[in-house]
C-alpha cells in the first residue's frame, strides 16, 4: 500500500515535471514566475493590515500575502483576549483562499476601542483532494475604535490629486497630528495611472499603513486617473470600496460619487473598453434616490464628494456631463457642500443662487506647495472647512452654521 502510495507520488511530480517542461516551452516567463519562484519564496504579509469602513458598527480589516493562504482575524474588546474570529465573506459556500484578504467585522459595538490580529496559513499544494498548509504567520494586535454613528461631532481630513507621490501621504498627514480624526479621505487620483500591485503597495497602501491605516480607517473614491492602465480592473480587489456610497456618520449624511472620466467614452485613448456615460447616469438615478432618503433629509449636513468637481474644471466632456447630470439634483436635494479635487488649483468656490447653491471646494495638488489637506469637523450647529497648503498654512476656510 505504501509503496503503491509512493510510486503513485513518483508518477505525478514526473507528470507535473513533464507539464511544467511543456509550459516552459510554451512560456517560458510564465513557468519561471509560476510554481518554481512559488517553492523558494518566503510566505509573508506583504502589506496590511489597512482598514476601510462605512460606518455601520462594521469594519474591514485588510492586507495582502505573498501566496495564497486561508486567512482570518482574531479579535476581542482587550488585547489579551482575542476570543472571536472572523473570516472573509464566502462566495458560493467557499471561503476566500488567495492573496488579498478583506475580513469585515459585523456587529461591533458602538464607541467601543477592539483589538485585533491578522492571521494567515500558507496553502502548499492545493490538490483536488489533499489541501497540504504551511506556515501561520500573524501581524501584530492592533486596535481600532468601532466609532459611534450617533456621536454629535465628527472629523477627518482629505487629500486628492497624490499622484504617485507616496511621501505626499506623511507630509501631508503631519500638518494635522495630534488630532484625533474619524477616517482619511483619499478623493482620488492618488496614482497617475494604475501599472501593477507593487504600485499600489508602495504608493499608497504601505504608507498609509506605516501612518495610519492599522488603525484609522480610510475612505477612498476613485478619480479619473485610477481608471486608466492596464491594472485599472485589478484595482478594486486591493480595497473594500472604491465606488459611490453614501453613509451617516454623526450629523452628516456623506455622499460619495465616482465621476469616471475626463474624456468621452469614444476617445481614442480609452480604446473602446470604457463606459462612464452609463455608470454616471446610473448614478444620477442613485443620487435622486438618495435625496429623498429619510438618513439624507433628516441630517444636519449633506456633504458630496467627488474627484472631477460639478462645476469649475473645464469644458472636457467628463466635467461637463457631471454638471448636466448631478448639479440639478444636488440643488434640489440641499446638499451643503462639495469637496473635490482633480483641478491641481485649490479653490474655494461659493454658492452661486442660479448655477450651484453649495459651496464647492477643491483641493489642489500634485507637486510641492499646491498640495493641500482639507481638515473638516462637524457638529449638529456648523461645520467649518479648513484647507492647509503643504506648508501648514490655511489657504481657504469655510463655515456653514445652523440656524
Ligand atoms: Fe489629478
Amino acid at each position: 500500500m505504501k509503496d503503491n502510495l509512493l510510486k503513485e507520488n513518483r508518477r505525478a511530480f514526473l507528470k507535473g515535471g513533464l507539464a511544467l517542461g511543456g509550459l516552459a516551452l510554451l512560456n517560458p516567463q510564465k513557468a519561471i514566475s509560476g510554481p518554481i519562484n512559488n517553492q523558494v519564496e518566503e510566505f509573508k504579509i506583504i502589506a496590511g493590515p489597512y482598514l476601510q469602513t462605512n460606518f455601520g458598527n462594521g469594519i474591514s480589516i485588510l492586507w495582502i500575502t505573498s501566496k495564497d493562504s486561508a486567512s482570518w482575524v482574531e479579535y476581542g474588546e482587550s488585547p489579551d483576549k482575542l476570543e472571536k474570529k472572523a473570516y472573509g465573506k464566502s462566495d458560493l459556500g467557499l471561503k476566500p483562499a488567495g492573496r488579498l484578504n478583506c475580513v469585515k467585522l459585523i456587529n461591533l459595538k458602538p464607541g467601543v476601542s477592539y483589538y485585533y490580529k491578522i492571521v494567515s496559513k500558507e496553502i502548499k499544494d492545493f490538490q483536488p483532494y489533499k489541501l497540504t498548509y504551511g506556515e501561520t504567520i500573524s501581524g501584530v494586535t492592533a486596535s481600532f475604535l468601532n466609532t459611534n454613528v450617533a456621536k454629535d461631532e465628527v472629523s477627518f481630513v482629505m487629500m486628492n490629486d497624490i499622484h504617485d507621490r507616496p511621501k505626499s501621504i506623511a507630509h501631508l498627514l503631519d500638518l494635522d497630528k495630534g488630532n484625533k480624526r474619524d477616517f482619511v479621505f483619499f478623493n482620488g487620483d492618488v496614482f497617475d495611472y494604475q501599472t501593477d500591485e507593487k504600485q499600489l503597495i508602495d504608493h499608497m497602501i504601505q504608507p498609509c499603513v506605516d501612518y495610519f491605516a492599522k488603525t484609522i480607517p480610510f475612505v477612498y473614491v476613485r478619480g479619473n486617473h485610477e481608471t486608466r492602465g492596464k491594472f485599472a480592473r485589478e484595482f478594486a480587489d486591493y480595497f473594500d470600496h472604491v465606488g459611490y456610497t453614501a453613509f451617516t456618520l454623526g450629523p452628516v449624511r456623506f455622499v460619495i460619487l465616482d465621476t469616471g472620466e475626463d474624456k468621452e467614452d469614444s476617445h481614442p485613448v480609452y480604446a473602446g473598453i470604457v463606459d462612464f456615460d452609463l455608470y454616471r447616469e446610473e448614478q444620477a438615478a442613485w443620487l435622486e434616490l438618495e435625496i429623498s432618503r429619510k438618513e439624507f433629509k433628516n441630517a444636519s449636513f449633506r456633504v458630496v464628494m467627488m474627484h472631477i468637481p460639478p462645476r469649475y474644471s473645464g469644458d472636457a466632456h467628463g466635467a461637463v456631463h457631471c454638471t448636466a447630470l448631478f448639479e440639478p439634483i444636488m440643488n434640489k436635494g440641499k446638499v451643503d457642500l462639495v469637496l473635490s479635487g482633480h483641478t491641481h488649483e485649490y479653490k474655494v468656490h461659493n454658492p452661486d443662487k442660479k448655477l450651484n447653491n453649495y459651496p464647492i471646494i477643491i483641493g489642489g495638488g500634485p507637486k510641492d506647495g499646491t498640495r493641500t489637506l482639507t481638515k473638516v469637523t462637524a457638529n449638529k450647529k456648523q461645520l467649518q472647512v479648513s484647507m492647509l497648503d503643504d506648508s501648514g498654512k490655511e489657504v481657504g476656510s469655510y463655515l456653514i452654521s445652523r440656524k
